[in-house]
Formats: structure tokens, C-alpha cells, sequence
């Protein structure tokens, strides 16, 4: 079963092509981050899962039912975390949930699942406060909450922790790793690369309205053509082979780490030109890279092929 499809989607402001032939899945179950710079079409992208804006062409639609056709039906199993502060000045905390639920026809016994979203999103001693006098990571906080009282099936948070606290942003993915286990789809998007790379299992990049990169996360970082070799030498007082120079990335004294095309810099020859000047290898080992660094290759990569 599939949260979201997007076929063959197009959204056009004007002249601007703000996305192109966009084809993906987010698999039901799935933690998925739609991740990519400023202007990437992301947002776009959200509104249009959430019938906010609608298509130029094609079509999306969220669990089975047609986002245009059925619009109350995928409301209902959406909850939409928007990156914009939008809210009600002359509500409470309390007063705005209510509202949500009564909007979204859920019985006065969610009340109870509102005090518990309350609770979870540190908003007790802000909870008759009106949104107006809140703090900018507080509102977000109470959007976060509105997006969730109906306990919807499929939640899309479009960065919910941007101006969010250190602690509590660590206490919202904390709260977003439980909906999930609880069999909720998450989709997320975040300019916290790490954050996103612990977090989710399903990973596409946007850039210039197009996708440029679709896949599960491991095989993402694992299939990048670019690997890294981290060396501890015994290099006091030795230059480096001049061959190397270009495959730095970082030096911190005899501490190296090297960026290897997987199928062209082999890693025997790193280590016999080395050898060749007698310095020795004292530690040594690969890693994958990280999605931070996968992101800028592919994004710099896709950036080339538009404007060069
Ligand atoms: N209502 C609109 N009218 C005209 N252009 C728009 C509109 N909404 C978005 N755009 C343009 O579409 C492109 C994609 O914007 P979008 O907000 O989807 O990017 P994003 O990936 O969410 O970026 P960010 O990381 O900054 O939030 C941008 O060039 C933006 O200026
Ligand atoms: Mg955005």
C-alpha cells in the first residue's frame, strides 16, 4: 500500500516551472524525507499533497483516494505541519485545538488526546495563552499539534523545527519517532541533513523542481560514487606524495581523510604512495559518506547540469 503518488506532476507559476514531472511513492509506513536547497519546489510540493494548491498537470493522491477528487477524504488522513507561522491571533492554545478537532468532526472525547498533545509538545503553562503572545518556536510547537488532532494516518511536517530549541527539538523527533512506530507514514522535511539522516528510511532530493535523487537511505549512501578513506600516518616532518593532494579533503596534522571515486581512485594506490615515501600507516578505514555530504555532491551536480 502507498501513502502518497505523485504522477507525472507539474506546477507552473506563471513562467516559472516550480516542479517538473514529478514521479514518486511514499510507501505507507515510511519515514521519508523530502530534502533539497531553498526554492527547491518542497513546499510546493506539500500543498499540493495537502489540495491546498492544485497541479498544472498530473495528479497525486494520498492513500487510494485522489487529492482534487476526494478532498475530504485525504484531509482527513493528512495532517499538514506548514513551514509558514499561520494562526489565529485571538485563540488560546487549548481554544485553537478544540477548533481544529470540532473542524475535523472528532467527538468532545479527543479532548483528552488534545491535553496529551499538550503535554508531549511542552505547551502546558502555554496552554491558555493566546497565539498571538507566544514565542516563535511555541507557535510552532501548537502547529505541530493542530496538524495532529485528528490522529491522522499520514503526517507531513514541513520544517517543524525550524527556530525550535535545541531540547525540544530533540523532544519533537523523539515524539515523531513514536507516531511512526505506531504505524504512521512521516514525510519530513528539514535543512538539518543529520537529523534527517537518523530519523528517516526513505529519502528524494529535490533541486530546481525536479527530482534528482529517489531512494531507500541506505542504498542512497552506499550506492554514491564517492566513498572516504580516513588515515592516522606517521608523517612528522614528511611532505605528502603530490598525487594525494587533490584527493584531500581534510587534514588535521597526520590525520587524513581522502574522497576516492569508488570505481577509478583505488585505495592500493593511495597506500603505495605512501609507502613509495615512507610514511607509515598507522590506522586506516572507509566510511560511506553522510547524507549532508551526499546532498551537496548531488545538488552541486544537478546545479551544473542546469546552468552549465
Ligand atoms: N505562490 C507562488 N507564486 C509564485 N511563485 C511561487 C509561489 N510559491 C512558490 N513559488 C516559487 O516556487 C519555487 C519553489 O518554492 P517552494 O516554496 O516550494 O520551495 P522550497 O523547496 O519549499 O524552499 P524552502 O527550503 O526555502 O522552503 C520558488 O522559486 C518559489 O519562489
Ligand atoms: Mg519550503
Amino acid at each position: 500500500m502507498t501513502a502518497i503518488v505523485f504522477s507525472n506532476v507539474y506546477k507552473r507559476f506563471g513562467r516559472l516551472e516550480a516542479l517538473s514531472n514529478i514521479n514518486f511513492t511514499v510507501p505507507e509506513g515510511s519515514f521519508f524525507g523530502l530534502l533539497g536547497p531553498n526554492g527547491a519546489g518542497k513546499s510546493t510540493l506539500i500543498n499540493l499533497s495537502a489540495g491546498l494548491a492544485r497541479a498544472s498537470q498530473g495528479s497525486v493522491s494520498v492513500l487510494g483516494n485522489d487529492v482534487q477528487r476526494d478532498y475530504r477524504k485525504t484531509r482527513q488522513a493528512l495532517g499538514v505541519v506548514p513551514q509558514e507561522l499561520v494562526y489565529d491571533p485571538f485563540f488560546s492554545v487549548r481554544e485553537m485545538l478544540r477548533l481544529q478537532a470540532g473542524y475535523f468532526g472528532c467527538p468532545p472525547s479527543s479532548h483528552s488526546y488534545i491535553d496529551e498533545l499538550i503535554e508531549r509538545l511542552d505547551l502546558i503553562d502555554k496552554a491558555d495563552t493566546n497565539l498571538h503572545d507566544l514565542s516563535g518556536g511555541m507557535k510552532r510547537r501548537v502547529l505541530v499539534a493542530q496538524a495532529l488532532v485528528h490522529r491522522p494516518q499520514v503526517v507531513i511536517l514541513d520544517e517543524p523545527t525550524a527556530g525550535v530549541d535545541v531540547e525540544l527539538r530533540k523532544n519533537l523527533w523523539q515524539f515523531v519517532s513514536e507516531l511512526h512506530r505506531e504505524g504512521r507514514t512521516i514525510v519530513l522535511t528539514t535543512h538539518y541533513l543529520e537529523e534527517a539522516e537518523s530519523l528517516c528510511d526513505q529519502i528524494a532530493i529535490l533541486n530546481h523542481g525536479r527530482v534528482v535523487a529517489m531512494d531507500e537511505k541506505e542504498r542512497l549512501l552506499a550506492r554514491h560514487p564517492h566513498q572516504f578513506l580516513c588515515l592516522t600516518l606517521g608523517c612528522e616532518g614528511k611532505p605528502l606524495p603530490s598525487a594525494l593532494a587533490p584527493l584531500v579533503v581534510k587534514q588535521d596534522g597526520c590525520e587524513l581523510t581522502l574522497k576516492l571515486k569508488r570505481d577509478q581512485d583505488k585505495i592500493g594506490a593511495v597506500l603505495d604512495a605512501l609507502r613509495d615515501v615512507d610514511i607509515p600507516i598507522l590506522e586506516l578505514h572507509t566510511r560511506d559518506p553522510g547524507l549532508e555530504e551526499v546532498f551537496i555532491d548531488i545538488t552541486a551536480q544537478t546545479n551544473e547540469v542546469t546552468h552549465g
